[in-house]
């Protein structure tokens, strides 16, 4: 029995995939069968898999249909985070989704998803990406001040989610836990932000986060251990489509 995860499937068959590197990249040639059967080769139906986000391009529950008929093929327990791209999937929704997919999907929103005496919680996060002001040198000389103000306060809503959810899995009793987010933890100007202090507020074991796409994005944010805490990026691209063992 194990506890994996992945991100950033990007599935399109029912819709448009709307990102150029996607349809460029190497990375992403035939992904979706490379995915498939690395799951089919790592995953029994005992195994647990996370999904941390940007499921589908689909821009509704109909043209993603097909991408979850793909995702609930795939052996195992699936839980599902909410990406920047998952279109279908409005935060009020979350209950309707988990009704309709009960035994199927599981979709993480102010709730916590089981794993043994773990509790695996988490948020779709968010983090300023900028614009960013740089010199001739390519350093960081400034960045857009109204957009970092508005990303403060999705920040904000992102952290009171992540807070119903760590406290629905401690009302129960969990006291360990593994958190998951689609934006990383920090930007690339943080070394820590309101997502790494809550993860060490309730004494997280782990955190996973996608969203990075491509070898010039990979390392924006935390890696390895901080702070007792283990960081971890797993978007697809990143792991070569086969999903990381979190624990046993
Ligand atoms: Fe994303
Ligand atoms: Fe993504």
């Amino acid at each position: 029995m194990g506890l994996y995860a992945i991100g950033d499937l990007h599935l399109h068959f029912g819709s448009v995939c709307k990102a150029r590197a996607q349809l460029k990249d190497r990375a992403w040639k035939n992904h979706e069968e490379k995915f498939r059967k690395n799951c089919e080769k790592l995953l029994t139906a005992e195994d647990t898999l996370i999904l941390a986000g940007d499921h589908s391009w689909g821009r509704n529950m109909e043209e993603c249909t097909p991408d979850f008929a793909y995702i609930e093929a795939l052996p195992g327990r699936k839980i599902l985070a909410r990406g920047n791209h998952d279109m279908f999937w409005d935060a009020a929704r979350t209950e309707k989704l988990n009704a309709q997919f009960a035994g199927r999907l599981f979709f993480l929103q102010n709730n916590y998803a089981a794993y043994g005496d773990v509790a695996v919680v988490g948020t779709k996060g968010f983090t300023f990406e900028g614009p960013f002001y740089l010199n001739g040198r390519g350093q960081i000389v400034g960045w857009d001040e109204k957009e970092e103000e508005h990303a403060k306060k999705l920040v904000e809503r992102e952290l009171d989610r992540l807070r119903l959810s760590f406290e629905a899995a401690r009302a129960d009793g969990y006291r360990r836990f593994v958190m998951i987010l689609h934006y990383p933890p920090t930007n690339i100007l943080e070394t820590e932000s309101g997502f790494t202090r809550m993860a060490k507020e309730y004494g997280a074991e782990q955190v996973v986060y996608g969203h990075c796409h491509g070898s010039t994005r990979f390392f924006d944010s935390l890696q390895g251990e901080k702070d007792g805490i283990c960081y971890s990026l797993v978007s697809g691209d990143y792991l070569g489509w086969k999903p990381v063992k979190l624990m046993d």
